[in-house]
């Protein structure tokens, strides 16, 4: 048996983990491993693949980052491709792949990735490639999946930011406005912002609105509270506005960020408080995954090869009440796991005062 392995996306901590439980589990039961180099982008070059050993991921549980590399810009559906007169396209070379992994007799890929990579993998699982997936993403959106690996370590190091931010907003008596990521879900935000006694959580569920959180300011004022704690999912608009981008190249998906400098000018302007803004970026996904995303990384990526092990292809490995479930992967194309209004941390962030913005 002969497996690759490719992460896709954006980072995550705990991916070294996963790659490291997939290749040990494999080489274990006498397979061979191939890592593919920095996305399904250099399937097209003259060495698409790093051959795995237990050297290759000897110590790695720890380390941040993804030791295969990865590309946003790596859907073979939409490769970015120079034309002639210089100017960038994007073309699909989707069979090109499907003939590499023909010519290494590759016999299934396990795809560790976020929804774009599980709705690259329906469509290659189309094309005749068995493909086991494992759920990988900060902001916590896979669909029929509790838990994505990088989750809790974003969380926590969004908390401890969050709270050290509070000590000054305090000090300087400011609105502080911190922007998490977390794309259209508000999961980081809601569960940072709770963690870190935020006074106000904005997430994309919410549709926010600027009198909500003024009222919320001025009874803070009121009861000499002379600081308020903002946190925004990256995501996040006003009832009356449009999620904020900064645009997307070719290739690529639309980069989100600029709503916590809206909410502070506006802010600042109805309540005449100073306020700044922190855009907490990548510290959310760089560095070394937490004891958590490095179990449940290690426990997705051998379960990914007990699947292969089976000739169950084609399913994503997910946490469905703290237990390992498998669903199919084309059921969960084009969907996202969204905030519940109704889960019990919405109406947590309700009971202890957090101010929602609606
Ligand atoms: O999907 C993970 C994520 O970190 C999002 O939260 C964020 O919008 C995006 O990736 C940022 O991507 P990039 O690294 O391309 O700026």
């Amino acid at each position: 048996m002969k497996i690759a392995i490719n992460t896709g996306g954006g980072d995550a901590p705990g991916l070294n983990a996963a790659i490291r439980a997939a290749t040990l589990a494999a080489l274990k039961r006498g397979w061979e491993v191939y890592g593919i180099k920095n996305g399904y982008g250099s399937i097209y070059t003259d060495e698409p693949f790093i051959k795995m050993d237990a050297e290759t991921v000897h110590g790695i549980t720890m380390q941040g980052g993804t030791i295969l590399g990865t590309a946003n810009r790596g859907n073979p559906f939409e490769m970015p491709h120079q034309k002639e007169d210089g100017t960038w396209t994007t073309k699909d070379v989707s069979d090109r792949l499907v003939k590499t992994f023909k010519e290494y007799d590759i016999d299934a890929l396990i795809a560790i990735g976020g929804d774009g990579s599980m709705n690259i993998a329906s469509k290659l699982i189309k094309k005749g490639i068995n493909i086991v997936g494992v759920p990988k993403t900060i902001d916590n959106d896979i669909y029929g999946c509790d838990v994505t690996l990088g989750f809790d370590t974003a969380i926590d190091i969004a908390t401890e930011a969050i709270d050290r931010i509070t000590t000054t907003a305090e000090s300087h008596h400011r609105l502080m406005v911190v922007e998490v990521m977390g794309r259209y879900a508000g999961w980081i935000a809601l569960y940072a912002g709770i963690a870190s006694s935020a006074d106000v959580v904005l997430i994309p569920e919410i549709p926010f609105s600027y009198d909500s959180i003024e009222e919320k300011i001025k009874e803070r004022e009121a009861n000499g509270r002379h600081y308020t704690m903002i946190v925004v999912a990256e995501g996040a608009k006003a009832q009356d506005g449009e999620v904020v981008t900064k645009g997307k190249s070719v290739g690529q998906q639309v980069q989100l960020g600029g709503i916590a400098d809206r909410i502070a000018d506006e802010l600042s302007e109805r309540t005449g408080k100073e306020s700044r803004t922190v855009v907490l970026g990548h510290l959310q996904r760089g560095g070394s995954p937490s004891t958590y995303d490095r179990l449940i990384s290690l426990r997705f990526g051998a379960a990914a090869i007990r699947c292969v092990q089976e000739h169950d292809y084609n399913k994503l490995v997910v946490l469905q009440d703290n237990q390992l479930k498998r669903v199919p992967i084309t059921s969960i194309e084009g969907k996202m796991k969204s905030v519940s209004l109704d889960s019990d941390t919405v109406q947590t962030a309700r009971d202890i005062g957090v101010c929602l913005g609606d």
